[in-house]
């Protein structure tokens, strides 16, 4: 099963630049990529950051580019986001029965599970006794088969001095059901704007760089210091009965010099 993570769009005012970048353009050119090279897709998800001031015009801009997608797609809050503009502006987006934005997608020989860490107002992310009581229920229902978490905030400290303080608070909370399951295969978040992989609680997982400007890398102090990466977004191929998660970065807008492996020579593609 193919599936593309797209994370951190950051949507704001349109012709706005931030960083040196449109996010408009950018987002665009990267449902025009995926339509052209993976509509084959079985779904896109977006971890969070969907906007950058939670604005009900961005969640329509937002919605309108996501119109022009080919592959069905879920969406995520993230931290810049507000949930009642969201939901407002995506009333077929499945919410739990509290109206966190949390959803199941059950292929029958999987499951993902999407849940909503926004904690309106801060930065950090939270999973409050609702949204864990929810999961957990998930969690009973996928009943041993193979489990598949995305989410918008890391809930493992990455060694980031800056960021760190800034990820899902009480992350034990939501590790602690992830690792009673005992087959959850892989957590997928963004926040960061970094790609970075790892293991926490024995659990692999993955941030993915996604669409915005970030922070320089600095493991030893914060740094005031945003660079502009090539914006990315994820395709993830999942085969569960071969216990095999493999994940692509697909850096959208860039161009590098192609050559001919026979000749050696420069070529145009
Ligand atoms: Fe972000």
């Amino acid at each position: 099963m193919k599936i593309i993570q797209v994370t951190d769009v950051h949507l704001g005012r349109r012709g706005e630049l931030r960083f040196g970048a449109d996010l408009h353009q950018r987002f665009a050119s990267c449902i025009a990529h995926i339509n052209a090279h993976h509509a084959d897709a079985a779904l896109c998800v977006v971890t969070g950051d969907l906007t950058e001031t939670g604005a009900a015009q961005s969640y329509a801009d937002l919605r309108a580019t996501l119109g022009t997608l080919s592959t069905p797609y879920r969406l995520l809050p993230g931290n810049h986001d507000r949930r009642a503009y969201l939901a407002a502006a995506f009333p077929e987006l499945p919410v739990d029965e509290n109206g966190f934005v949390q959803s199941v997608h059950d292929t029958g020989n999987e499951v993902l599970l999407f849940l909503d860490g926004l904690a309106e107002g801060r930065i950090e992310g939270e999973l409050c006794a609702m949204r864990l009581a929810w999961l957990r229920a998930r969690l009973d229902e996928a009943a041993g088969r193979p489990v598949y978490v995305f989410l918008h905030h890391p809930p493992v400290a990455l060694g980031l001095p800056q960021l760190d303080p800034l990820a899902l608070q009480q992350p034990e909370r939501l590790l602690d059901l992830l690792e009673r399951h005992g087959n959850v295969r892989h957590i997928f978040f963004g926040h960061v704007h970094r790609d970075i992989a790892g293991t926490v609680a024995g659990i692999p997982f993955s941030a993915q760089r996604g669409l915005h400007a970030r922070f320089e890398l600095a493991l030893d102090r914060s740094s005031e210091i945003v660079e502009q990466a090539p914006p990315s977004y994820a395709v993830i191929l999942l085969d569960s009965a071969a216990r095999r998660v493999v994940i692509h970065g697909c850096d959208f807008l860039e161009q590098w010099p192609a050559y001919s492996a026979e000749t050696g020579q420069p070529i145009t593609v």
